[in-house]
């Protein structure tokens, strides 16, 4: 993970081809669906470059107090940088560490956001025991992950070029599957609740997703001659798209809401 998140660039590629294929608003659906007020304090780990908190900004929530929390002193300093606007609006602090350790008391903030974060932490029960800990009574969590049907083709097109040590989905959903959070989340919440979002990726560009799987082939630890191999096998995959390969992107977002 340390790798990958030692700058935003590869972060930045896969927003970037976020932007360019999506033809629905995954970042406004979820900040529609987050009952940030300002009276709330708000802790967001793995907060990475900070981009809901934008889109939050053009729905007018904010909350009264901000904390920004990741692991990677690379990310953290760029949301920092880029959330300066909202001081006027909400307290802001921001702390590098580890969401497996969160060096906040209990019962200290109203919402815990994890978005896109929880497959990279080696220790996920100990990570919610924490979530749970800092929240106050009937507090909610907030996760975003995406689903083991998330961009199949190019997960696969991995596989094929990783071979044996590859997973034919999304790794991120082989780490932390939605589908199966419950069972993760119950020991310490009284209730959650998932949402899909859907939306069709129709790709035009191979060299998009050669660099798409160039972000994050820190995952696969791949040798170079399989790194080399990477865009022959996305050849491949186009073959028979018509020159358009269609990808599913699709993520989920959990409410956790602990008891009294
Ligand atoms: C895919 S980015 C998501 C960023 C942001 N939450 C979003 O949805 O745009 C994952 C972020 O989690 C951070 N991260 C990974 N493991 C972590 C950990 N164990 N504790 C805290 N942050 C972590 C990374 O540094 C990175 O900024």
């Amino acid at each position: 993970m340390t790798s990958q998140y030692a700058t935003s660039s590869n972060f930045d590629i896969r927003v970037n081809f976020a932007k360019k294929y999506s033809t629905k608003n995954w970042l406004g659906w979820l900040a529609e669906r987050l009952p940030i007020t300002s009276s709330d304090k708000v802790l967001d780990v793995g907060c990475g470059t900070g981009n809901i908190w934008l889109v939050l900004s053009h729905h007018e929530k904010y909350p009264g107090t901000l904390t920004l929390y990741d692991k990677s002193p690379a990310m953290l300093s760029k949301s920092t940088e880029v959330l300066k606007f909202m001081q006027a609006k909400s307290a802001l602090t921001s702390l590098v560490g580890d969401a497996e350790d969160l060096p906040f008391e209990d019962n200290s903030f109203d919402t815990v956001l994890a978005l896109h974060m929880l497959y990279h932490v080696k220790d996920q029960p100990k990570a919610v025991a924490e979530f749970a800990r800092v929240l106050r009574p009937n507090g909610k969590l907030y996760l975003t992950s995406n689903t083991t049907r998330n961009m199949k083709p190019i997960f696969e097109t991995a596989y094929q070029a990783f071979g044996q040590s590859g997973v034919r989905v999304d790794p991120g959903a082989h780490a932390f599957d939605p589908d199966t959070a419950k069972t993760l989340l119950s020991p310490h919440f009284q209730t959650v609740d998932k949402e899909l979002f859907v939306d069709v990726y129709r790709v035009s560009s191979q060299e998009d997703v050669v660099n798409f799987l160039g972000s994050m082939t820190e995952v696969w630890s791949p040798t170079d001659t399989q790194i080399r191999s990477v865009p022959s096998h996305v050849s491949q995959t186009f073959k028979n798209t018509n020159g358009t390969l269609e990808l599913d992107h699709e993520c989920a977002m959990i409410t956790a809401t602990l008891g009294d």
